[in-house]
């Protein structure tokens, strides 16, 4: 399989602003004449968006890590197999509302789930494939709890006490720290235009590699 698309993928904890800033995204790379398919996880297919249903709603509290993490997975096989991959191999370029560092972050470091049990996950649903560019929405926890605090009824995730968000937040800055070439930290704490200041002249010099 000849994969020509390019994988993107938002990342960020609570009241990061990923919505707005993955709107920007997607206009920035059809500005540069490519076709986007814009999606989320966990979600993005009727399936994955059943198990989405059944992950950050209220009905399952009680949920196993474990299952947590498999349904996650789950969904991220079928999106993968139905959406992403035909998408890429068609040179559609693929902007996705998180990925699997989420589940590194989320079920790793915010549930204490072994990195290994999620590598092999990894490994057996996604092969090689990777995401070619993430952007990491950072900011203080604290920050984001408060911008987020303004929305409606909080899901199954939204309801974690700060020390979760925290070792969420450490897990993201980790992988950054492991991939920097891929893993793109964005300062999320100042206002808008700033934010998508930093946003564009990321995936400008990340054109503009690709050209060289
Ligand atoms: P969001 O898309 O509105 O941010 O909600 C998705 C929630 O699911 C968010 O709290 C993070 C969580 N999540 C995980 O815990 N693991 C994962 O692998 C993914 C994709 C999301």
């Amino acid at each position: 399989m000849t994969v020509r698309g390019r994988f993107i993928t938002v990342e960020g904890g609570e009241g990061a602003g990923k919505s707005s800033n993955l709107a920007f995204i997607q206009s920035l790379l059809e500005a540069a004449g490519k076709q986007v398919l814009f999606t989320r996880e966990p979600g993005g297919t009727p399936l994955g968006e059943a198990i989405r249903e059944l992950l950050l709603g209220h009905k399952h509290t009680g949920m196993a890590d474990d299952t947590e993490l498999l349904l996650m997975f789950a969904a991220r096989a079928e999106h993968l197999q139905q959406k992403i991959l035909p998408a890429l191999e068609q040179g559609v370029w693929v902007l996705c509302d998180r990925f699997t560092d989420a589940s590194f972050a989320y079920q790793g470091s915010g549930r204490g789930l072994s990195l290994e049990k999620i590598t092999k996950l990894q490994q057996f649903v996604q092969g090689s494939l990777r995401p070619d560019l993430t952007l990491l929405l950072d900011l203080p926890v604290e920050t984001g709890l408060q911008r987020a605090g303004n929305r409606s009824e909080p899901d199954r995730f939204e309801r974690e006490a700060e020390d979760f968000f925290e070792r969420v937040r450490n897990g993201y800055l980790q992988i950054a720290r492991e991939e920097p070439e891929r893993v793109r930290v964005i300062d999320a704490s100042p206002a808008l235009p700033q934010v998508q200041e930093q946003i564009s002249a990321t995936i400008h010099h990340y054109l503009e590699s690709l050209d060289e």
